[in-house]
């Protein structure tokens, strides 16, 4: 962004470029960091994939693998920080949310039929959770990358060995993950004056920064 916006201006400029990430896939606010907090108390974070911003519910959303060791941490700590940087727009946000996570219901259901057809599907079909260890994976230099779900999952106890995956026989375990934002810390890099501001919904408070 190469013109000066105006403190009224900005927090409506910020769910814009959060509006266009969830459409536009080169751009960089499409894989902000969730960082969260363990069930043990640790830090966790990780890249995500942006998928909506609703600005009228001031809400994100996320698909996840209701599986996923961050579903039980999230839901034991709700509150989670979303990290963007985009330097193409010299901004970092840090959205301060609320997290719930949908695993049934019609989000759900629109979600998955929105991926259903696509190679996306794969990650949510996997036979085991991710996370659990692999007894082999296979990497060959020369052909793409086979998708996650083909890799074979640690043999469970009591069972002869891998068996074969039936990867679209089985149920899908996605989840929609909404994040409710509570405020945002934006921070302008410029060399005339970096600028940061915390916007909530009683309005903006600029910040040293
Ligand atoms: C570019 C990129 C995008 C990703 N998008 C997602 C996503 O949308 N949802 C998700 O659950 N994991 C996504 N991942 C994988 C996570 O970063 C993470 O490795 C995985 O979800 C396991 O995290 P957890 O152990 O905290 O549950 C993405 C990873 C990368 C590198």
């Amino acid at each position: 962004m190469t013109e000066v916006i105006g403190g009224d201006e900005i927090a409506s400029q910020v769910w814009l470029q959060l509006q266009r990430a969830c459409v536009d896939r080169h751009h960089e606010w499409r894989t902000p960091v969730l960082a969260s907090i363990g069930l043990d108390g640790s830090a966790q974070a990780r890249t995500v994939v942006l998928r909506r911003a609703d600005v009228g519910a001031g809400r994100l959303l996320f698909y996840t693998d209701r599986r996923s060791p961050k579903v039980p941490e999230l839901r034991a700590h709700p509150g989670a920080t979303l990290v963007f940087w985009s330097r193409r727009l010299s901004w970092q946000i840090r959205a301060r949310v609320t997290i719930h996570i949908l695993d049934a219901g019609p989000l759900v259901d629109s979600a998955w039929a929105s991926v259903a057809q696509s190679p996306l599907a794969g990650d949510y079909l996997s036979a085991a959770p991710p996370g659990a260890a692999l007894r082999t994976v296979s990497v060959n230099p020369v052909a793409p990358a086979p998708p996650a779900e083909t890799a074979v999952p640690e043999t469970p106890p009591g069972s002869e060995g891998p068996q074969p995956l039936d990867l679209r026989g089985g149920p899908h375990h996605l989840a929609v993950v909404c994040a409710d934002v509570v405020s945002i810390d934006w921070l302008e890099l410029s060399r005339s004056g970096h600028r940061r501001a915390l916007l909530t919904t009683g309005g903006l408070q600029w910040l040293v920064p």
